[in-house]
C-alpha cells in the first residue's frame, strides 16, 4: 500500500509516499518558505497560503519522479486538516480531496499533533503505544497519553504561550532572523545556563504557562545588564526545568516507560541532551523523531494516514479543515 502524506499546516509545503508495507518512505520533499516570512520576523497567513498554492502541484509531481512511481499506484491520499494556519490548511486540503477524487482513491484528514507524536515511531519501529507524548511547536506545548494510534487523552497544555513562541519572542528581541529556536541554541552553547535564575510558573500544576518567563527574559534584554549569551543560555535551562517538572508531575500518576518529545523545539540538540541524560537513571527511555522530522513534514502525514486507515474513517469531499481550539 502506497500513501501520499501532505503538509501545508504553516510555513513548511511538504509530501510524502509512505510504502507501508515495506514500511519505508520512498521519497519525501520539504519545501520551507522561511525565506519569503523572515523579513516580517515571522510567518504572515495569507503568503503561507498563496506560497503553498504555488508550489504543490510541482512537488507532487517532483515526488512521483523521486520515488519512480505513477499516479495510480498510490493506494491512499492523506492531508493535514487540523491544526494550523486555516488559509494554509484549506490549500493542502482542497488539493488532497482534488487529487483523491480525480485518482478515485480514499482520503484521510490527518490531525497535525497526532502525526508529530507518530513519527517518532517510523523511525523507532519498536516503539509501541502506550507511551507519553510531549509536544513542543510553535503553536503547542502539550502533553498527551497515547493509548494507540487514533486514541490520545491530553493531560497537560499550555495556558498562554507556546514554548516556540517563546523561543521565536525571545530572539526578535535580541534582533535574531526568524525562526528563532535554532539562532538562541546557537549562541547559547558560549553562555552559562546558571547565570539567571528564570521562575517555573504553575508549579503545582500540570498544565504549562510561559508568558511569564517569557516577560522575565525581555525585561532582562531591555535591562542590558547580561551577556546575550548567558541570557539564551538561562532561557533555555529554564525551558528545560519547565518541561522536566511537568512531565515529572504527569509520570508520577501514571506507570509509564516510554515518552517522545516531538514538535520543532525538539529539533533543539541541547534540550535532546539535557532530557535523555536526565531520565537515563530512571528507566524512562525518551524517544526522539530526527531533527528533519521534528520539524513539519509530509513523512509524518503519510504514516499516520496509514495508521487511521485501518479505522476507515474517510474524508468526503463536503469536509475541508477546521481550526481547533486549544482544549
Ligand atoms: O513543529 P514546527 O515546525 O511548526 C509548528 O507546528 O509550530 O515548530 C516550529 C517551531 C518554531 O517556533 C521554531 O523556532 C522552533 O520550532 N524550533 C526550535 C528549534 N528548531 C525549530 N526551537 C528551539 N531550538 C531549535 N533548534
Ligand atoms: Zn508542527
Amino acid at each position: 500500500m502506497i500513501v501520499l502524506g501532505i503538509e501545508t499546516s504553516c510555513d513548511e509545503t511538504s509530501m510524502a509516499l509512505y510504502d507501508a508495507n515495506k514500511q519505508k518512505v520512498l521519497a519525501s520533499i520539504i519545501s520551507s518558505q522561511v525565506d519569503l516570512h523572515r523579513n516580517f520576523g515571522g510567518v504572515v497567513p495569507e503568503i503561507a497560503s498563496r506560497n503553498h498554492l504555488i508550489k504543490l502541484e510541482d512537488i507532487y509531481y517532483q515526488i512521483l519522479k523521486e520515488a519512480n512511481l505513477t499516479p495510480k499506484q498510490i493506494d491512499l491520499v492523506g492531508v493535514t486538516n487540523a491544526p494550523g494556519l486555516i488559509g494554509s490548511l484549506f490549500v493542502g486540503v482542497a488539493f488532497a480531496k482534488g487529487l483523491a477524487y480525480g485518482l478515485k482513491k480514499p482520503l484521510i484528514g490527518v490531525n497535525h499533533l497526532a502525526a508529530h507524536t507518530l513519527s517518532t515511531e517510523i523511525e523507532h519501529p519498536n516503539l509501541k503505544p502506550p507511551y507519553l507524548s510531549l509536544i513542543i511547536s510553535g503553536g503547542h506545548t502539550h502533553i498527551y497519553y497515547v493509548d494507540s494510534a487514533y486514541n490520545f487523552t491530553l493531560l497537560s497544555h499550555t495556558i498562554d504561550d507556546a514554548v516556540g513562541e517563546c523561543f521565536d519572542k525571545v530572539a526578535k528581541k535580541l534582533g535574531l532572523p526568524y525562526p528563532g529556536g535554532p539562532e538562541i541554541e546557537k549562541i547559547a552553547q558560549d553562555g552559562d545556563e546558571k547565570a539567571i535564575e528564570f521562575p517555573i510558573a504553575l508549579k503545582n500544576s500540570k498544565n504549562f504557562s510561559f508568558s511569564g518567563i517569557k516577560t522575565a527574559v525581555l525585561n532582562c534584554i531591555e535591562e542590558n545588564k547580561y551577556k546575550v549569551e548567558d541570557l539564551a543560555a538561562s532561557f533555555q535551562y529554564t525551558i528545560f526545568r519547565n518541561l522536566i517538572h511537568k512531565l515529572n508531575l504527569v509520570i508520577k500518576e501514571l506507570n509509564i516507560k516510554n515518552v517522545v518529545v516531538t514538535g520543532g523545539v525538539s529539533a533543539n540538540g541541547y534540550l535532546r541532551e539535557k532530557l535523555t541524560d536526565y531520565y537515563k537513571k530512571s528507566g524512562i527511555t525518551i524517544y526522539f523523531p530526527s531533527k528533519r522530522l521534528s520539524t513539519d513534514n509530509g513523512d509524518m502525514i503519510a504514516y499516520t494516514a496509514y495508521k487511521f486507515y485501518t479505522k476507515r474513517v474517510f474524508m468526503g469531499l463536503r469536509e475541508t479543515a477546521y481550526d481547533v481550539k486549544p482544549d
